[in-house]
């Protein structure tokens, strides 16, 4: 379901005026005790750019393959209320048992990515593909997208990737077939393609919205064709932000997340997942000072985690990721209350067909994690 679907649906988004009157302290202390209560049948997974005042109820924090990992290991919980968004708490339904609700605490949680990329257009695309380069090609998806896309990557023999195993997914893909499809996130495929030695002329970028190609070299030299899509946060971190820098404190070390543009990764000094700007961060010297280019829930806790060292966002005028926000106490609160009523809510479920072959994608992705 896109971000439009769940909008349709206004009247299930409505959150109850009580819980804008009620103070920190006690919609704090009600979840805490409702977690008591449930125990290990409730279970809450958090994604690392979700708010303090939500992460801080997490049974797990992580980025989005730590996430999917224990989604697919937890077989005690009955609920599992997910602090991060949609294709998220999709991916935990498709993972875990029949008998397991995952719990999307707003339903307006999408992630604009995700929506780059819907099934009439892949589909359209895949088309497009088979005529112009034959049996030569594998899709990979990231796993910013929606169950359909990573039903119809399992359908073709593809996989899941995230930004802490794209690597070596994109090498397993290449070992598959002579080209592949990387989607819905152009900037994830073209830093890690390039990482592996694959020239820019040797890419080609498919525009959903004209349906073309767009190609500097040529387009049956192709290795890799990605989407044209982007994350709408980690597009805010420019060359000039990084030329800024530079010039103002030349001791800062840049470290921003492959979601950002190749230009950007090209001038920073490291480039890593979420986890893996966590332990860079974490493993630096006191005294050391950082430019992050991440998502801002993050980039604050990380500064609040680590005061011997002088960190900054890359981009000081940097918002945190809206929809990623849309997960406040309030709707957390909300969702835990109904649930103790009796009333589960918000429930994420991904239908049959679409989940068997989701499961295809991601566990092609778990098995090499
Ligand atoms: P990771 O958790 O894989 O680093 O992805 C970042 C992201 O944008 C999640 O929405
Ligand atoms: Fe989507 Fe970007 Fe937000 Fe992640 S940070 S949920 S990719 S919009």
């Amino acid at each position: 379901m896109s971000l439009l679907d769940v909008l349709s649906q206004e009247s299930q988004v409505a959150l109850p005026e009580k819980y804008r009157e009620m103070s920190r302290e006690e919609m704090e202390k009600r979840v805490a005790e409702i977690k008591e209560y449930f125990g290990d049948k409730l279970f809450i997974p958090g994604h690392h750019y979700q708010k303090d005042e939500v992460i801080q109820f997490a049974d797990v924090k992580g980025d989005s393959l730590q996430l999917a990992q224990v989604a697919a290991q937890n077989e005690k919980a009955e609920f599992i209320v997910f602090c991060g968004v949609h294709f998220m708490a999709e991916t935990a339904d498709i993972l875990t048992n029949d008998n397991q609700k995952v719990i999307l605490p707003d339903l307006r949680a999408g992630c604009s990515m995700a929506d780059m990329a819907n099934i009439h257009q892949t589909e359209l695309a895949w088309k497009v593909m088979q005529d112009q380069f034959g049996d030569t090609i594998i899709p990979l998806t990231y796993v910013n997208s929606t169950a359909d896309i990573k039903a119809f990557v399992g359908k073709y023999g593809g996989a899941t990737v995230t930004s802490s195993n794209a690597k070596e997914m994109v090498e397993w893909a290449l070992s598959e077939k002579e080209r592949i499809l990387f989607l819905p996130d152009q900037h994830l495929g073209r830093n890690t393609a390039y990482d592996l030695g694959i020239q820019l002329h040797e890419m080609a970028v498919w525009d959903p919205i004209n349906e073309q190609f767009e190609c500097d070299g040529k387009l049956e030299d192709a290795k890799v064709i990605l989407w044209k899509g982007h994350c709408s946060v980690h597009e805010n971190f420019t060359v000039a932000n990084i030329e800024h820098l530079r010039e103002t404190n030349p001791n800062m070390n840049i470290i921003v997340h492959p979601e950002c543009s190749w230009e950007v990764v090209q001038k920073s000094d490291y480039n890593g997942s979420t986890k893996n700007i966590i332990e860079t961060i974490k493993q630096a010297p006191a005294g050391s000072e950082w430019a992050i280019g991440t998502e801002m829930n993050l980039v604050k806790r990380i500064i609040q985690e680590h005061p011997d060292k002088n960190i900054v966002s890359l981009n000081p005028n940097m918002c945190p990721c809206l929809t990623m926000n849309r997960i406040d106490i309030e709707h957390l609160l909300w969702s835990l209350e109904l649930l103790k009523d009796g009333e589960v809510k918000n429930v994420i479920q991904v239908n049959e067909e679409t989940a068997k072959l989701a499961t295809l994608a991601l566990e092609r992705m778990l098995e090499r994690a």
